[in-house]
C-alpha cells in the first residue's frame, strides 16, 4: 500500500486543489490531504474551516482524507507511513517555489516529491488570487468548491 501526503495551506481549497488529489489517488493507494502551516503566510481561514472545506470538496474520492498537522511535514509523512509528497504544478514558477521544499524534505528524511501537473484549464486558479477577488468582490464560484465561497465571505465580512 503506497500512501501519499498532498500538504498544503489550502486556503482555501480550490478546483486545482480537487484535480491534483484526484490525479494523486489514481496514483496512490492513499492520499492524506495535509491542511499545513505555511510560516510565511496568515490564513484568511483558520484550520478547522480549511480541514471541513477541503473534506467537503474530496469527500467523493475513496482512498483520500484531509487532516490538520503542525510542525515538520516530513514527521507528519514519517508518523503516517508515506514515504512520498505529491505537490501540484501549474508552471514554471511553482516549480521554482517547490523545488527547495522537496530538496529539503528530501534532505530531512529522504521523502521523495511527486510532482503532479494540474489541468491546463485551471493553471490561473491559485489560492491566493482567490482569496484577493473576493476580497474585491468578485464572484469566485468559478474556482472553488461547492460551500467555499460563502465560508470566504463569512471570514471576509
Ligand atoms: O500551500 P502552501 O502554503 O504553498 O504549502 C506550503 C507548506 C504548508 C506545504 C509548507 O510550508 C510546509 O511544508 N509547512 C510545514 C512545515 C515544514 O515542514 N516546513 C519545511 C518545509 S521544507
Amino acid at each position: 500500500m503506497t500512501v501519499a501526503v498532498f500538504p498544503g495551506s489550502f486556503d482555501p481549497v480550490t478546483l486545482g486543489h480537487v484535480d491534483i488529489a484526484t490525479r494523486a489517488r489514481m496514483l496512490f493507494d492513499s492520499v492524506i490531504v495535509a491542511v499545513a502551516h505555511n510560516s510565511n503566510k496568515s490564513p484568511l481561514l483558520d484550520v478547522d474551516t480549511r480541514v471541513e472545506l477541503a473534506a467537503a470538496a474530496l469527500a467523493h474520492l475513496d482512498g483520500v482524507t484531509v487532516e490538520a498537522t503542525d510542525g515538520l511535514l516530513v514527521n507528519f509523512c514519517r508518523a503516517r507511513g508515506a514515504a512520498v509528497i505529491v505537490k501540484g504544478l501549474r508552471g514554471g514558477a511553482d516549480y521554482d517555489y517547490e523545488r527547495p521544499m522537496a530538496l529539503m524534505n528530501r534532505s530531512l528524511a529522504g521523502i521523495e516529491t511527486v510532482f503532479v501537473t494540474g489541468d491546463n484549464a485551471l493553471s490561473h486558479v491559485a489560492s491566493s488570487l482567490v482569496r484577493d477577488v473576493a476580497r474585491h468582490g468578485g464572484d469566485i464560484k468559478p474556482f472553488v468548491p461547492d460551500g467555499v465561497a460563502q465560508a470566504v465571505r463569512a471570514a471576509l465580512d
